[in-house]
């Protein structure tokens, strides 16, 4: 097929924009397959940073890292996204978040739309001019809806001058398919919260 699926078409986009050398960080580390084509695109000299709240998703990613012999490359960290500036130096090429919850996991421990857009804010303003955050967003679950909702209005608000934020959709799936949103940071900008959101911690 000429249109790629949506992990896919996520994968190509990182694929373009990591290079050797780079600074990545997996916001959702979950498996560990976003994780690993990170580390595979770094290569020795680079650097991913996984985060998940979840020590089983994080004993996952280990195990798939160790595999593959690049476990070295990643740092992994059992903590929330939305502090994610706590660990991870500013001047990152890429970041990637896979919303949701954990695959054959507890679905009740899933990404919310507050710390997800808090989450998104902060990666944005640890990227470098150049780098890339790709996001892919799932509305078949009720917590995903107002996820994606509210993660769609932040991006839909980034000013144009410093952002350029695409939506990539199938238009005539059936029940609700994931959507995918690629936020290029064109021009140094520093994201302020949206106001709902500064105050909480
Ligand atoms: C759809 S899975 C990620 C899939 C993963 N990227 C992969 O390649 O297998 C979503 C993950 O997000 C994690 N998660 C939920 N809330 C989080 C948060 N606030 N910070 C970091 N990870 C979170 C879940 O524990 C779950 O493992």
């Amino acid at each position: 097929m000429l249109l790629h699926n949506i992990l896919p078409f996520a994968h190509m986009l990182l694929k373009n924009c990591v290079g050797e050398g780079g600074l990545v960080v997996d916001a959702t580390a979950g498996k560990g397959n976003d994780t690993l084509l990170l580390a595979q695109c770094v290569g020795s000299g680079g650097r991913v940073w996984a985060f998940d709240i979840q020590a089983a998703a994080l004993s996952a990613t280990d195990k798939r890292l160790q595999q593959a012999g690049v476990r070295d490359r990643v740092t992994l960290v059992q903590a929330s996204h939305a502090d994610m500036a706590d660990y991870v130096p500013e001047g990152i090429s890429a970041a990637v978040f896979n919303f949701g919850y954990l695959p054959d996991g507890d679905k009740n421990i899933t990404t919310c739309a507050e710390s997800s857009v808090r989450a998104v804010a902060c990666a944005l303003n640890l990227l470098k001019t150049g780098g890339l955050l790709v996001a892919v967003l799932y509305r078949g679950h009720p917590q995903g809806c107002d996820e994606a909702a509210a993660v769609l209005d932040f991006a839909c608000g980034l000013p144009q001058q410093g952002f350029q934020v695409l939506r990539y959709e199938f238009a005539n799936r059936k029940n609700h398919p994931p959507f995918l949103l690629a936020i290029e940071k064109t021009a140094h900008d520093t994201i302020r919260l949206p106001e709902s959101l500064t105050d909480k911690r």
